[in-house]
């Protein structure tokens, strides 16, 4: 193997391996909502009064999501879950730690700013489960507890 070969296989493998390293791109097995607690520098926020604990992330993603399309307020592919949550989002690398992979504040502002994050999230997640509710299909909880119980 001449040396331009062997320096063009070895960066490729670094690159590889970079690429791999990467975390923004797994989507976590379960995050804690808690918008206040997780976005300290977002001002105008409501009191913390509610929190979704264990969130089902992961299985939201890759199980439960595909095909619910049209039961969701944002669209998303069946290739690409994320984007039902992470709004902004165009890949998996971009659904990042905050609402969207653009900044809290920008997301935010699409519902009329951060005193309405209730109404964000309750578009993005109960009104799925109230659809399919509706539609006579097994599906999450549409009552407070079921999501705000523990
Ligand atoms: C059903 C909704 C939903 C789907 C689908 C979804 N996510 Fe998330 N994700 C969330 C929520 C909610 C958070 C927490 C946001 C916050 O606290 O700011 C989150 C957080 C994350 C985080 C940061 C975790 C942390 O603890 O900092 C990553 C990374 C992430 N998601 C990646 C993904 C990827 C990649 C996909 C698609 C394969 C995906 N998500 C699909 C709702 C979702
Ligand atoms: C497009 C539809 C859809 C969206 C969006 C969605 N869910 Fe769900 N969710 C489901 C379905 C379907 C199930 C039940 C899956 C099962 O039990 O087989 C479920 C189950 C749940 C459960 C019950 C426990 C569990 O995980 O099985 C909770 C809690 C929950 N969802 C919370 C949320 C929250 C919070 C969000 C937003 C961040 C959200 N869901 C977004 C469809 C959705
Ligand atoms: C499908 C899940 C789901 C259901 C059902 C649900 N919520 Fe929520 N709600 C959320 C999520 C997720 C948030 C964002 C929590 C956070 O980031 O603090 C939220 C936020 C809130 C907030 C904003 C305050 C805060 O601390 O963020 C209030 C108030 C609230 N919900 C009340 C209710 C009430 C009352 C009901 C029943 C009528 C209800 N929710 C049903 C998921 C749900």
């Amino acid at each position: 193997m001449n040396r331009t070969l062997l320096t063009c296989c070895l960066s490729a493998a670094l690159v590889a391996t970079a690429a791999q390293a990467a975390p923004a791109a797994e989507p976590p097995e379960t995050v804690e909502i808690n918008v206040q607690a997780s976005h300290p520098d977002v001002q105008g926020l409501p009191a913390d009064t509610k929190a979704v604990s264990g969130f089902s992330h992961r299985a939201h993603a890759e199980t439960y999501l595909p095909g619910l399309q049209a039961f969701s307020r944002f669209p998303y592919e069946d290739g690409f879950t994320c984007a039902a949550c992470h709004h902004d989002a165009a890949t998996p690398g971009e659904a990042g730690s905050c609402l969207s992979c653009k900044t809290a504040d920008a997301m935010l502002a699409k519902v009329g700013g951060p005193a309405k994050v209730k109404n964000l999230y309750h578009d993005t997640c109960k009104a799925c489960h109230r659809a399919m509710a509706k539609a006579g299909r097994d599906t999450g909880p549409t009552r407070c507890n079921g999501c705000h119980g523990k």
